[in-house]
């Protein structure tokens, strides 16, 4: 790989060389380096990930991540801080949680020459929409199996991720659990899991807490629940001391305890719980109590929040509170996990930002 950039980088320099005699000759030299860059995601030699996906990386802006501060009276009230990881700073597509899930199941394809990713999401996933973009960034190929029936109208989310290139493949929700369960990686084709569940994902997330300045000093650690996959790695990376609260945005998804069990590393850390009486109707359902407190949230704190995960966790620390479920004196560290494009499936002027 290195060779092949050198090699690159010679033609480039021979090139910038001949310009200044003859654009003709630099115009030849980069027609004949057309198919070196078309074949690049081919022939990706194993361990040059950071150079195989150094163009998305580029991308990402981790230095961004901050903890914005909640100020209300509520919290003074109750003697409560709150801070807010805010992941969501880090890219509009591969946002939040994603870069987190996804990076060692990108390196794991990279390692295995794949030309094709393929990975299974509902119609408004940031699963689905973030493997996409990761694709095109790299100009390899991949599928999207997507749960449920082709919909006469895409969401944004698929309309997006079709014109990033993904395959859509739409499957009855028997048939996809079918596929999921059949799946095997091949020469060719890796396959993420939906919601980038599995080992892989959860030493990405377990990445995530690397961001919080002060981590110990944090007794309460909240996070959004789809797959578990994220609680699963912040509780591996967090201390005894600390509780790791999960909310589901589920309805009724018990399940999710045991399959965070399995990603587990110490399950005699005993520190963890699933709330699931925050779903507002279950996955991508809401009520306008949920809209009004997503504008209410941007307008107090300018803390935008999105209506399928982050609004439906974050609800639930204010309930909580007014629930005295917090011991008084708590530091609370709510981890926005991003999915703000999900918004856009939602009507125009449903939301104040
Ligand atoms: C914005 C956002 N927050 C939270 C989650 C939940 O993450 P997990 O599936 O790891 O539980 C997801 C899903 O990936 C998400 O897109």
């Amino acid at each position: 790989m290195t060779d092949l950039i050198n090699c690159s980088a010679q033609y480039y320099l021979n090139a910038i060389d001949l310009a200044k005699n003859d654009l003709a000759a630099v115009e030849l030299y980069i027609l004949y380096l057309l198919p070196d860059i078309y074949s690049f995601p081919k022939r990706l030699p194993a361990a040059n990930f950071n150079l195989v996906f150094m163009d998305l990386l580029n991308e990402l802006n981790l230095d961004k991540i901050f903890i914005q501060k909640i100020n209300d009276e509520c919290l003074i009230k109750a003697n409560i801080q709150l801070d807010v990881l805010r992941l969501d700073k880090i890219h509009p597509v591969v946002s939040g949680n994603k870069w987190f899930k996804l990076k060692y199941y990108l390196q794991q394809a990279a390692e295995d020459n794949c030309t094709c990713i393929a990975t299974f999401g509902g119609a408004f996933s940031n699963h689905i929409i973030a493997v996409a973009y990761a694709c095109a960034a790299k100009k390899i190929q991949c599928i999207g199996y997507i749960r449920g029936e082709r919909p006469a109208t895409f969401s944004p989310t698929l309309s997006d991720a079709k014109a990033l290139n993904m395959r859509l493949i739409f499957l009855s929700r028997s048939e996809y659990l079918n596929r999921k369960k059949s799946i095997q990686n091949d020469q060719s084709t890796f396959y993420v899991p939906e919601g980038g569940y599995g080992k892989n994902g959860v030493k990405g997330a377990s990445e995530i807490l690397n961001f919080v300045p002060d981590i110990p000093g944090y007794n309460y650690i909240v996070c959004a629940v789809g797959t578990g996959t994220m609680l699963a790695g912040i509780v591996n990376a967090s201390s005894t001391h600390q509780n790791i609260i999960g909310i589901s945005v589920l309805k009724n998804n018990f399940s999710v305890e045991n399959e965070v069990l399995a990603l587990v590393n110490d399950k005699a850390k005993n520190q963890t719980k699933i709330l699931h009486d925050y779903h507002f109707g279950g996955y991508a359902k809401y009520a306008q109590q949920l809209i009004e407190f997503m504008n209410k949230t941007w307008k107090a704190y300018a803390l935008p929040l999105d209506f399928v995960y982050t609004a439906k966790a974050f609800y639930a620390i204010f309930d909580l509170l007014k629930n005295d479920f917090f011991i008084a004196g708590s530091k609370i560290l709510f981890v926005h996990s991003g999915g703000l494009q999900g918004n856009r499936s939602l009507k125009e002027e449903t939301l104040l930002f």
